[in-house]
């Protein structure tokens, strides 16, 4: 069976590194691999319209953003099928048949559905003044069946709050081929494998890095701008002397680290770790840890360490964002061809789907089958 690759994310807003060390670094690794058949990345402008669906124009700007995030962090359009949710039609089509296959009830204990629901407002219960829930954004784990399946994917790589959409997945995929023969392939989920980047905290220490918390440091974002940011980040709130003992767990510039750190940047940045009172040599990071746990490492100097751990894999991302930034066009065209190849491929899904379903009624040979056979019903 060919090894292929779907995924994607909802064009909101630009991406941050959370994505990346989420998600987007296994996607330029799984690529460069070579081990995979296929991959395909999709922006889901048509699943971000069902919870945006009075502010289109964003989800439009964000399209071109996410494109280029994309391609600057390192996904090559001649390897990775580049393409946007919405020009694939029969995404719609597999979506309204698989519809039947899923109960309301199924898709009310969908636990990230109704994380979603409660951080949007969207609400069951008529006695307040909440807004209700749009029928669309409840359906979306449905129409996420359809898009991992249309392509045939076998491995979809994401973060864990996406477990529950491949769960209904393969529900679907189990229930169509039941009912109606062999046909769909059964997706298996890749999970980020360190566990730093299973949830990038925000700068804040917060869960989670949201565009509506501010606390997000994005790909994009200048030099000057993420060491403004790194600057402000929560660390620990009971170092407060250098000399006191610090905690390394939940201070997210060691999470941070632990997710962006490679051993080559101890020696390539050891300035970091002068200082005019005290100099560190460090080998590895849980070194640093040691220290920082013992008292003695001051919060500016993993600051400073994590500045620069940060901008060496963020400065090559930027640069060719610029280069993108310059040749919009060449972006546009990437898109409008990955969508065509994107559309042929889902074609072809939905085609067995309909034959599996007997609905092809006008497909070659189909229709004199029905004819004589119903011709026959009526000859007596
Ligand atoms: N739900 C994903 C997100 O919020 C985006 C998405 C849509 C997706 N369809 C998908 C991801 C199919 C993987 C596979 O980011």
């Amino acid at each position: 069976m060919e090894k292929i690759i779907l995924t994607g994310d909802r064009p909101t807003g630009r991406l941050h590194i959370g994505h990346y060390v989420g998600s987007l670094r296994r996607r330029v690794e799984l690529q460069n691999s070579g081990e995979y058949d296929k991959i395909f990345i999709m922006i889901a402008d048509a699943q971000a319209l069902t919870d945006n669906a009075d502010n289109p124009e964003k989800v439009r700007q964000n399209i071109l953003e996410v494109a280029m995030d994309y391609m600057s962090a390192g996904l090559d359009p001649e390897k990775s099928v580049l393409f946007i949710q919405s020009q694939v039609s029969e995404l719609t089509e597999l979506t309204f048949f698989y519809q039947n296959l899923v109960t309301v009830q199924r898709l009310q204990r969908n636990p990230t559905v109704k994380q979603e629901m409660q951080l949007r407002g969207f609400s069951d219960d008529n006695t307040d003044n909440k807004a209700g829930i749009p029928v669309g954004f409840f359906c979306y784990p449905i129409s996420q069946a359809s898009d991992i399946t249309a392509f045939k994917a076998t491995v979809v790589p994401v973060g864990e709050d996406q477990e529950p959409m491949l769960e209904q997945t393969r529900e679907i995929v189990r229930k169509f081929n039941s009912t109606y023969g062999e046909t769909l392939v059964e997706p298996e989920i890749m999970l980020p494998d360190n566990a730093a980047c299973m949830r990038l905290p925000g700068t804040d220490g917060k869960a989670k890095m949201s565009k509506s918390l501010g606390n997000c440091i994005y790909l994009s974002d200048p030099a000057e701008e993420v060491w403004n940011k790194v600057k402000g980040m929560y660390t620990d709130p009971l170092h407060l002397q250098v000399s006191d003992p610090g905690h390394v767990e939940g201070n997210t510039v060691f999470t941070y680290l632990d997710a962006f750190c490679k051993p080559e940047h101890f020696e390539k940045f050891r300035d970091c770790f002068i200082g005019k009172k005290v100099s560190f040599t460090f080998n590895s990071l849980d070194e640093v840890k040691d220290q920082y746990r013992a008292g003695g490492l001051g919060d500016m100097m993993i600051k400073k360490f994590l500045n620069e751990v940060l901008n060496d894999t963020l400065e090559p991302i930027r640069q060719r964002r610029h280069a993108l930034e310059q040749n919009i066009p060449y972006v546009y065209e990437v898109l409008r061809k990955g969508s065509e190849i994107a559309r042929a491929a889902a074609a072809e899904t939905l085609a067995d789907v309909k034959r599996a379903m007997k609905i092809n009624y006008f497909d070659p040979g189909v229709l004199d089958q029905l004819i004589a056979e119903q011709s026959q019903k009526y000859s007596k």
